[in-house]
């Protein structure tokens, strides 16, 4: 079995975590960039990435796990660090022209004619989200969750354990971080960590639907 496949049958979303165990400084750095290389639609990268790795920090993102979601508050104040994805509200040609630039930065555009050209061809798509499919934002969030995915899987190769954490309040959680001020929204939340010996749902079998109901091979 492939070590990618071992990994993605080893994950588990965790419970519990134990508060003593903290995840090093320099893993931290490369879940950082894990993060960056997250792929996304026409490279527009429409995230900030949030990571509380202090009591205070955390504290702060636990104020939107209160109310109906307090069942999620313990995951994120016993978490060694917690990732809140956020999505970026404003995505314009100003924003796009930023994305281009970066990549001309990067080394990846020949002349200013392809960099035009590039600008046009990406604005054409982001604009048929934008007036066409009315769905611009709706885009964006689905860019977060590639980088969600990318961290689950990533973090646990690393042998780090995660919770993803739907279940917050959004308003107070953006408030918490101030970050609308900021053209900033939470949309999902992850705390990383290491397991607590008593987290049950380490124990558990994996269930997943069967192969012959969610893949059609043709
Ligand atoms: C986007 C997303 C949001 C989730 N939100 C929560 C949550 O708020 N609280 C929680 O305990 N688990 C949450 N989960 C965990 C799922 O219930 C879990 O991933 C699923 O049951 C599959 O189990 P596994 O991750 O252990 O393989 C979330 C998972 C995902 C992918």
């Amino acid at each position: 079995m492939s070590s990618i496949l071992t990994t993605a049958q080893q994950r588990y979303t965790t419970k519990a975590f134990d508060a003593s165990k903290r995840i090093s400084d320099a893993q931290m750095v490369e879940i950082e960039t894990l993060l960056r290389l997250a792929p996304s639609s026409i490279n527009s990268q429409p995230w900030h990435f949030v990571i509380a790795g202090t009591e205070t920090g955390k504290a702060l993102v636990a104020q939107g796990t209160t109310g109906a979601y307090a069942s999620n508050a313990p995951k994120v104040l016993n978490a060694s660090h917690v990732v809140v994805l956020c999505t970026r509200m404003e995505l314009n040609g100003e924003y796009l022209q930023r994305v281009i630039d970066q990549e001309d930065v990067d080394g990846r555009i020949a002349n200013e004619a392809a960099k035009l050209a590039t600008y046009k061809g990406r604005s054409l798509f982001l604009n048929l989200h934008r007036f066409q499919y009315r769905d611009l934002q709706h885009w964006a969030d689905k860019q977060v969750y590639l980088a969600l995915g990318t961290l689950l899987l990533g973090v646990a190769a690393m042998g780090i354990d995660a919770c993803p954490i739907e279940g917050f309040d959004n308003a107070l959680l953006d408030e918490a971080l101030g970050l609308r001020d900021k053209g900033l929204s939470s949309t999902v939340v992850v705390a990383l960590g290491y397991r607590s010996e008593s987290d049950a749902n380490a124990k558990l079998p994996k269930s997943r639907f069967p192969a012959e109901r969610v893949i059609t091979r043709i």
